[in-house]
Order: structure tokens, then sequence, then C-alpha cells
């Protein structure tokens, strides 16, 4: 489904199911990005090699799926090695799978080299994969708040000093982290440990934009509100959906 914008707060949703195994599955051969470098309209993408986290569904695949549409070449990062081959094959040419948990040992930097090894530069990161815990405050366990740090503001930092040397070596990266209306305010549903990480990321991407610039790259966030994606489908009330009709 293509995500739309519901007229109502953020939320986040469950959190997902376990954890798949990070092997890479993606191949070694280097591929020329898709045609020279142009950038005659801000929505012209060609010869650009992004990499989207998250990209199994919902505004992750969109946003690749858009960049894919506008000539870039798209590092597509999901979990699960099966699930990253079947989105790359919807997604269609220029789209490579690199399967992996972001919050992995070593996951982040892998991404980034496969990426390098495969197009020979990366442009953009679309830092868009998160874990969206619910849970009560009184009930967060240690475990379940390290786990939140590490997947929503942890791997964005280590995806980002992954991509620097190449983006600096080309005086060119746009860096787009998805936060959150949960990280300017409070999450409607989300957890402290969903609001927290989000509020980290905005500051994350306000220092990183402030030492990074003067290589050429910009860094931003996204502050979604509520998105009718399949996770919204799954969580949401009937009530908070009807809100948007
Ligand atoms: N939908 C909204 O209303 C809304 C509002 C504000 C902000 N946002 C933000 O927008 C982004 C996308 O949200 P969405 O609605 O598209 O939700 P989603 O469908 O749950 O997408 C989140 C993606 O992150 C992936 N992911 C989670 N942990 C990961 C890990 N450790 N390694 C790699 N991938 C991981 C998930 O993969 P799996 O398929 O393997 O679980 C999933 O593809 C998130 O950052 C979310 O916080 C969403």
């Amino acid at each position: 489904m293509e995500p739309t914008v519901l007229g109502i707060q953020e939320h986040p949703g469950a959190a997902p199911p376990g954890i798949a195994p990070s092997a890479g599955s993606c191949h070694d051969v280097r591929w020329a990005p898709r045609s020279v470098v142009s950038m005659d309209t801000p929505q012209d993408f060609s010869g650009r090699v992004a990499i989207v986290t998250g990209a199994s569904r919902g505004l992750g695949k969109a946003a690749a799926a858009r960049l894919l549409e506008r000539g870039a070449s798209v590092a597509i990062n999901v979990r699960d090695p099966e699930r990253a081959d079947q989105v790359v094959a919807e997604l269609g040419a220029g789209s490579f799978a690199i399967p992996g948990d972001i919050a992995a040992d070593g996951v982040p930097e892998e991404l980034v080299r496969r990426t390098l090894d495969r197009f020979g530069r990366v442009d953009i990161l679309v830092n868009n994969a998160a874990l969206p815990f619910t849970t009560r405050f009184e009930r967060i366990t240690t475990d379940e708040w390290r786990r939140a740090v590490d997947v929503n503001l942890t791997a964005p930092f280590l995806l980002m000093r992954a991509v620097l040397p190449a983006m600096k070596a080309r005086r060119f990266g746009r860096v787009v982290n998805i936060s959150s209306t949960a990280g300017r305010m409070v999450s409607t549903l989300g957890g402290a440990h969903y609001t927290a990480t989000k509020t980290g990321l905005l500051g994350l991407t306000r220092a990183a934009a402030k030492e990074l610039g003067v290589y050429g790259i910009t860094v931003n966030a996204v502050c979604p509100g509520m998105i009718d994606t399949e996770l919204t489908r799954e969580t949401a009330s009937a009530e908070q959906l009807e809100l948007r009709l």
C-alpha cells in the first residue's frame, strides 16, 4: 500500500516481530550508477546512489520507490534476507538488497561498504528504520529501552558516520533522518523510549548539520504526523483512523 498522511497525531505501533539474521545476500559485482549525475531539478536523482533503511514496507519502501522513479540507484535495507529480495524484485531496476539488522554489530558499516562496492558512491542516506514501541513507562524494561536506543538513535548515528568519508570525498551528501512529531513534542501512543529516541534524532540531526555542512553534506529530519501505512492499519484504533476521513 502507498502511505498517505492521516489528519491526526503521530502514532507508532507495536514492536515488530523477532529480529532476522543480519547476514547479507548481496552480490559483490560493482554496478555503475544508472546514469550520469544531473541535478537539473531538485526532483532529478539521476546518477545518485541512496541507502534507505527499513525499506520492507511503509515509508521506507515508498521513499525507495520515489528515488528509483526519479533515477537514483537504491540500496534497500530490510532485516529479513528473503523479504529483502522480494522487495527488490517488486521495486525493480536500480534497487539492490542489503539485508541486515541495523542495530547488529558491524551492520551499518557493512551496509555502506556493500553500497560502495556495488555502486562506487553514496549520495543519499535515508535513516528510516525504527522500532515503534508502545510499552507504557512503568513497564519498559532496561533491555527494551536499550533496543529502542540502539535501533532508533545509535544506528542512524553509525550510518551517518559510515557514509561520511564517501560523501566528504565528493563534497556532496544528503542525509534524511525520519523522526516524528513525537520527537518535537510527545507521542500519542508511543512509549517514552519512542519519544526520547525520536527527540534524540532531532538533536543528532542539528549537531551533524552544523558540523557537516562545510563538506557539502546537508542533514535534515522529517517529522511525520500520523501516516496511513501498514503499521498504522495494524495498530491504530478504528476511531483514530476514522478521524482522517
Ligand atoms: N507511520 C506513521 O504514522 C509514522 C509517524 C511518524 C514517524 N514515523 C516514522 O517513519 C518511519 C517508518 O514508519 P512506518 O510507518 O513505515 O513503519 P514500519 O512499517 O514499522 O517501518 C519501519 C521499518 O523499520 C524496519 N526496522 C525496524 N527495526 C529494524 C532494524 N533493527 N534493522 C533494520 N530495519 C528495521 C522494519 O522492518 P521489519 O519489516 O523487519 O520489521 C520496517 O521496515 C519510522 O522511523 C517511524 O518512526 C511513522
